[in-house]
Formats: C-alpha cells, sequence, structure tokens
C-alpha cells in the first residue's frame, strides 16, 4: 500500500490496496494513521458492491441507516445514492441536492457522523468534484480576539434548509420545499461546541458551517452573525487556502473526517450527464455537548 499526500493542506491517495477483501491488522491500522494524519483519504481502483462497501466502512465503525431509506441500494439500507437521475415517473433515484453547501455531516443531531465514505459509481463529464476545508487549518489561522471569542461557545444547527437564511434550495430536487419545511417542524435544533477538540488527534478544529449553524447560543442574531460571517468567510473563502477539491477519476472511494474538515457538493453537471455515489456514514462515538443545557 502507498500513500501520497494529494495537496500541502489535506488528502492522500492511497494504491496498491484491494478493499473488497479481508484487510489484515496491519493495514488498518496504517489506514488509520493515515487517515488521522491526512484527513480525507482517496482510495484508487475500488469497485465495490454495496455489501463490499458497508464491509470496509464497518471496519472504521457502527454504520448510521440513512433518514432518506426510499433512496438507498436494493443490497443495502446502509448505503445512499446521491445522483441527479430522475426515472421516467419523475422520481429521484437518489438525493439530488446532498452536500450543496459546506458543512460537516450530521452535525445537526447530538451525535454527528464521524466518517463518511463515498465510491464513485459514474462520473459525469463535466463537474461533480467535491470541495475540503481544513478546519483544523481555518481554527489556527483565526485572528486571537476571534478564537477568544468563541472559546468555550456553541453554535445552534439545525437540518432544515428553510431556517437557515445562508442556504437556498435546489430547484432540481422533486419536492425539496415540502421536505425541508416538514424537517422546520419536526427537527430540533442542537448545539455544537465552535471549537472542537479532536478525540483522537487531540487537535483544536473549528466546528460550524453555513449549511447547519444558524446561530450562537446565549446570543441575539445581532450579535452572532458577525461572529459567524467571519468564521465562514474562512470556509467559503473564494482563495480557498485551507482548501483540496478532489476530482473524481473511475473507481475512486474517498473518505474523510467530519470531526476536522467542512465539505461540499461543487456541482457543475446536469443531465443527461449523470453522477452516481453510493455514500455510507460511519456514526458518531459521542455528543460532543451536553444537550440538557441548552
Ligand atoms: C456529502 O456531502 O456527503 C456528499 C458530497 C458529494 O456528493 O460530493
Amino acid at each position: 500500500m502507498k500513500v501520497t499526500p494529494v495537496s500541502e493542506i489535506l488528502g492522500a491517495e492511497v494504491t496498491g490496496i484491494d478493499l473488497s477483501g479481508t484487510l489484515g491488522s496491519e493495514t488498518k491500522a496504517a489506514l488509520r494513521e493515515a487517515f488521522l494524519t491526512y484527513q480525507v483519504l482517496v482510495i484508487r481502483d475500488q469497485t465495490l458492491s454495496p455489501a463490499q462497501q458497508v464491509a470496509f466502512s464497518k471496519i472504521w465503525g457502527d454504520l448510521e441507516i440513512p433518514a432518506n431509506i426510499q433512496h438507498t441500494t436494493e443490497e443495502s439500507q446502509n448505503v445512499m445514492i446521491l445522483s441527479n437521475e430522475i426515472r421516467p415517473d419523475g422520481t429521484a433515484v437518489g438525493v439530488v441536492d446532498g452536500g450543496d453547501f459546506w458543512h460537516s455531516d450530521s452535525s445537526h443531531v447530538a451525535v454527528p457522523s464521524m466518517i463518511t465514505i463515498l465510491q464513485s459509481v459514474r462520473n459525469p463529464d463535466r463537474g461533480g468534484d467535491t470541495e475540503f476545508c481544513n478546519m483544523y487549518a481555518v481554527y489556527a489561522a483565526l485572528p486571537q480576539d476571534l478564537k477568544q471569542k468563541i472559546e468555550g461557545q456553541y453554535g445552534i444547527h439545525h437540518v432544515s434548509k428553510t431556517v437557515n437564511k445562508r442556504v437556498t434550495i435546489s430547484p432540481d430536487r422533486p419536492g425539496a420545499k415540502d421536505f425541508y419545511e416538514a424537517q422546520a417542524a419536526a427537527r430540533a435544533q442542537v448545539i455544537q461546541p465552535l471549537v472542537l477538540v479532536h478525540p483522537e488527534t487531540g487537535r483544536k478544529a473549528l466546528y460550524c458551517s453555513p449549511r447547519f449553524t444558524v446561530g450562537i447560543k446565549g446570543m441575539s442574531e445581532e450579535q452572532a452573525d458577525p461572529i459567524l460571517d467571519e468564521l465562514f468567510a474562512y470556509v467559503t473563502d473564494r482563495k480557498r487556502p485551507y482548501h483540496y477539491r478532489h476530482k473524481y477519476r473511475a473507481n475512486d472511494l474517498v473518505l474523510w473526517d467530519n470531526r476536522c474538515l467542512c465539505h461540499r457538493a461543487v456541482g457543475g453537471y446536469g443531465l443527461p450527464d449523470i453522477r452516481r455515489m453510493h455514500r455510507t456514514v460511519v456514526g458518531g462515538d459521542r455528543a460532543y455537548a451536553d444537550q440538557a443545557a441548552s
């Protein structure tokens, strides 16, 4: 197995490994070490079936069952389909607008996702990249006064796009407005520390995102907005100094660490060009905040 960095800020390519079989303990340990060092692993030349992807994903922890069960594979309900493909009856094959704004997966629930794994099943001719932002590097780059303002503070996170003024609803997703309105009514907000100490590396990372963080606990909108806008500018900065943009090759399997990264699906493709990803998620092993205190 060979591990080669893909950028100076994060990410490594892994070659010379076949994930379809059983991995030995030394290989697993080497993968984990590379993962904690580089935050994103791009494992080349994998053609895993949903069952094989599940087996590989389980070496990292227990898997989440996706909320939208109608968009999972027939072979496994742990594998969610992300795709822009629409069936002749107008229904979507997969989640059409997954990840279109910067976020860390499931920070809107008390125990957020730990690791996300995407197998590229079909790549569009153009577009379809995933972009990552190193939140350790962002935290390290914050000015001292901003660090002081956010130390010990909690972001308020919510899943629905209709309660977040910083995002928009994709017109490509059938029934999206009703979906997000129902979520706004049914789902509660949660709090997460704005500065997260990574449970495995002990390093501090900024933990908030334009997609899910809608306020700061104990602050009015007028107080919180300038702080959040300043923080989000680091994540969305057009110059992208803390970022790596992954352009998928056929048969890439990519996994990333949600505890120290934000990411987004860049888009830039459209029918009849089809993008299809198979996504598994390793669930978190802890809450980062005491929800009873919120
Ligand atoms: C995600 O946000 O989990 C998916 C990202 C992508 O489709 O590129």
